[in-house]
């Protein structure tokens, strides 16, 4: 009898650009200060992609680049690549055909998912489904956001929590029970009113109207999604670990969505994990949406072993939010 084939990460690849913002920025810009960002945040800094013309692919694409070298393959080999995003370059085509084109894996397929902060959760378990189907060897899945086309500078309600960034895995067939071993993917739209861009889409179509009412931007009713991110986080999190009987002594790492220290705190303290098990660049880079999770892994990667258990968690505008546990296979 053949055994069951699970989607291991085989490379973690990541980009972010090289320009700053600073709270001290901000605090040049809006009526804030760096004292209330962190103590409400944990944000100090963020990355902002600059230039003419640049969008997501161009961070979907160093990122891809990154794990191909390192795990020694060409971008032909690579069968499907889904990007999880927020901000695509265009409506359409999908940021995933755009960036497959400029990495040249011209025998790849490829689409973009929607899910906010729980982007690449969602790219995540889709891949794992790709490869554990048998049918793919190569799969690459990218969280990648660039926050700072959708964020209006003048509202420091929400300018201060955003940055841009992307962050990508290779999933690869394994048979000894390595890499992604379970998934519990949530999704209520009725939250769509407290997190969302109002206009641009077919209900409310880009007019003069809508940007002169800077309709393009997040909107967000902070409080409340902060409400329903820490008891969702937090909740789903242990929801994963007793459904696989285990407990925060069994888990090396938790791996959260970066939105706010305060509710990646809420979800450790739920684990009975202790911080310093805990992957945290808030500090750094912000929120970059779908990009949070695959840059904690990027920049943990040296510090991860063999056979590790890592809760991956998420909760972002949809609602959307899950958690999924991996079992590190390198
Ligand atoms: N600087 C100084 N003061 C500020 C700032 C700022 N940047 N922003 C807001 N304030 C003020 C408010 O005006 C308010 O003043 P008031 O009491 O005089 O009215 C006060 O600070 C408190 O404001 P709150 O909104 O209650 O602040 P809160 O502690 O809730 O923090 C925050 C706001 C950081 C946005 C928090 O609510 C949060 O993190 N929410 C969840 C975000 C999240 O998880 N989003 C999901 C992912 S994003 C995605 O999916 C795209």
């Amino acid at each position: 009898m053949s055994k069951k084939i699970t989607a291991a990460i085989t490379a973690v690849g990541g980009y972010v650009p090289p320009d700053k913002l600073t709270n001290f920025d901000l605090e040049k810009m809006v009526d804030t200060n760096d004292e209330w960002i962190r103590t409400r945040t944990g944000v100090e800094e963020r990355r902002i992609l600059k230039g003419e013309g640049k969008a997501t692919s161009d961070m979907v694409v160093p990122a891809v680049q990154d794990l191909c070298k390192k795990r020694g393959i060409d971008p032909m080999e690579i069968d499907c690549l889904i990007v999880g995003t927020v901000t695509p370059d265009m409506v359409f085509p999908a940021t995933a055909n755009i960036a497959c084109d400029k990495l040249g894996a011209k025998n790849a397929w490829g689409f973009d998912v929607s899910a906010a902060c729980s982007g690449f959760l969602y790219t995540l378990t889709l891949g794992a489904t790709l490869i554990e189907s048998g049918r793919y060897k190569k799969v690459v899945v990218c969280g990648a956001d660039k926050m700072s086309a959708i964020v209006d500078y003048t509202d420091r309600s929400t300018c201060i929590l955003f940055g841009d960034g992307a962050g990508a895995v290779l999933l690869e067939p394994n048979e000894e029970g390595y890499g992604i071993l379970d998934s519990i993917l949530r999704s209520d739209g009725s939250g769509c009113q407290y997190l969302q861009m109002k206009a641009g889409g077919s209900k409310k179509p880009a007019s003069i109207e809508t940007v002169m009412a800077k309709e393009h931007f997040i909107y967000q009713e902070g409080q409340a999604v902060f409400k329903f991110a820490v008891k969702g986080m937090a909740d789903v999190s242990a929801e994963l670990l007793e459904k696989n009987h285990l407990t925060g002594d069994d888990i090396a790492w938790l791996v959260p969505h970066q939105a706010n220290k305060r509710i990646i705190d809420a979800t450790a303290n739920r684990m009975g994990l202790s911080h310093d098990k805990v992957m945290l660049n808030i500090q750094r880079y912000g929120n970059t949406t779908s990009g949070t999770i695959p840059l904690c892994l990027w920049e943990w990667e040296k510090q991860l072993h063999k056979g590790d258990n890592l809760v991956l968690a998420a909760f972002g505008g949809g609602f959307t939010w899950g958690a999924t546990l991996v079992k590190w296979a390198y």
